[in-house]
């Protein structure tokens, strides 16, 4: 499966839940996670992130192999996201910010 990473937190584009063709996003409050039970490896999604946050599962970022299972356990608990919807407000000043998993909200 593909999977959101880091670059996500903060600034939830959603350009990628447009393209997916069989909608495995997940919405939470500011990060997006993907379904890897649903996820069919198209990957068309990775084009799409105007921040590089979606790898496939085993070439995910080294020091970001925690989002694995993240998305995975999010997924489970957050609604469908098929429409694209404004980015967070302050998406700009979040942009090129490393490290924002303890910024995630559930
Ligand atoms: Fe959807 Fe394809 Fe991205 Fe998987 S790789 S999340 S199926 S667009
Ligand atoms: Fe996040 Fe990029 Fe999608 S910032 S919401 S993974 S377009």
């Amino acid at each position: 499966a593909y999977v959101v990473t880091d670059a996500c937190i903060k600034c939830k584009y959603t350009d990628c839940v447009e393209v997916c063709p069989v909608d495995c996003f997940r919405e939470g409050p500011n990060f997006l996670a993907i379904d890897p039970d649903e996820c069919i490896d198209c990957s068309l999604c990775v084009a799409e992130c105007p921040v590089g946050a979606i790898y496939p599962e085993d070439d995910v970022p080294k020091g970001q192999e925690a989002f694995i299972p993240l998305n995975a356990e999010l997924a489970r608990n957050w609604p469908s996201i098929v429409e694209r919807i404004d980015p967070l407000p302050d998406h700009a000043d979040w942009a090129d910010v490393k490290d924002k998993l303890k910024y995630l909200e559930r």
